[in-house]
């Protein structure tokens, strides 16, 4: 069997990482494409780097720019790519225009598309992720989805017969990692001198939140009015928008900017943080993992279980945002609740489904 994995943005390397594993653990041809949606180092090359993810095969270079000039360049080059790598499975990951991508140039092509992390929902169509997920879903011929609830809604839309629940993939990246690190000091605690369990890691990108100057300030003077030490970990498009809107992002108050941090010293990191204050989805469940109390600056989420579970509150920015940061620490979830997003090693149930359905 001969999977084609395309990723091309920094949640889909992670994702992909487990899977590689368990590919070749499988003795399964994986042949990995790199759209080039995210190409500065910090956002692509480390993660392959401290994952132990095979370089990727082939690199489309695609890079930056709107939507449609992003998606449709994606399309247009898998579309030359994808019939002489002849897959038996196009594996697809996540909600961004590289999984759009991808799913709508294989499904044309008449190969089948497995879809990653399918069946989430915000039911905010205004969000880019929330429609790229939907059409990724309604084209794919099978929706490999992390939890019961991405089922339901899978369900609800007609989507049954294709669905298979096995668990989330970056649970069983986390879990790895958490182990292998568990020991180690936080590399920002270190390099800024802060003290154990006194600050918060904040994480700030989405389109909603850095494309609106007035929405994007409040943000940032919430982040700087928090009670403790606020680290923010800048993704490039929020230094993009700041220049753009005339903001300047730099330490003030209780905030203190820092690059975007490898995958191991981010988990790290949370792991020492007493918060985490973020729109990212894959941060929230991480700091569920590792049970940090996450604030979400995002309206819905996808990760429900991590808010009825009480270990994350969505907030507005503003006087909200300020007040959950401080929050104490929620109890523990009960034994049943404890684990929604399986047991660490949903990649190899990946591996399976494929090949029987290969
Ligand atoms: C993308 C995904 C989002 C995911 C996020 C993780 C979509 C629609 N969005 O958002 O779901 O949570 O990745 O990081 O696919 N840029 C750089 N260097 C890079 C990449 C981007 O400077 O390596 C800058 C560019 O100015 C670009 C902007 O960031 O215009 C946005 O990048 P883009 O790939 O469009 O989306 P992200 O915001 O990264």
């Amino acid at each position: 069997m001969r999977v084609v994995s395309v990723v091309g943005a920094r949640p889909q390397f992670v994702k992909l990482a487990p899977v590689a594993h368990a590919m070749a653990a499988a003795g399964v041809e994986h042949v990995i494409v790199h759209t080039g949606q995210h190409y500065d180092p910090m956002l692509s090359d480390v993660f392959f780097r401290d994952l132990g993810i095979p370089a990727p095969d082939l690199h489309l270079g695609v890079g930056s720019g709107g939507h449609g000039a992003q998606t449709g360049a994606m399309l247009a080059a898998l579309d030359e790519a994808l019939p002489s790598l002849d897959p038996d499975w196009v594996l697809v990951y996540g909600d961004t225009n590289s999984t759009l991508a991808a799913a709508l140039a294989a499904v044309k092509l008449h190969i089948p598309v497995a879809h990653l992390e399918a069946g989430l929902r915000s039911f905010n169509r205004a969000m880019p992720e929330e429609i790229n997920r939907v059409l990724t879903d309604h084209a794919a011929d099978l929706l490999l989805t992390p939890t019961a609830v991405g089922a339901e809604h899978l369900a609800a839309e007609g989507l049954d017969a294709s669905t298979v629940v096995v668990g989330d993939v970056m649970t069983d990246v986390l879990l790895q990692v958490r182990d292998r690190v568990a020991g180690s000091p936080s590399p920002v605690m270190e390099e800024l001198g802060l003290a154990e369990g006194g600050y918060s890691l904040a994480t700030i990108h989405r389109a909603e939140n850095t494309d609106d100057a007035a929405r994007l300030r409040e943000i940032l003077d919430s982040l700087a009015s928090v009670d403790h030490t606020v680290v923010l970990l800048a993704h490039p498009r929020l230094g993009a928008k700041c220049a753009e809107h005339g903001l300047a992002l730099e330490d003030c108050a209780s905030l203190r900017i820092h690059p975007p941090l490898a995958y191991p010293d981010l988990i790290a990191s949370t792991l020492h943080a007493r918060g985490v204050v973020t729109d990212s989805g894959g941060l929230q469940k991480e700091a569920f993992l590792l049970r940090v109390p996450c604030t979400t600056v995002r309206p819905q989420t996808e990760w429900v279980e991590t808010v009825e579970l009480g270990w994350n509150v969505l907030v507005e920015p503003g006087d909200a945002l300020v007040a959950a940061a401080s929050r104490p620490r929620p109890a523990e979830p009960a034994k049943e609740l404890a684990h929604p997003y399986g047991d660490g090693r949903a990649a190899e149930r990946v591996v399976e489904i494929l090949l029987q359905r290969a």
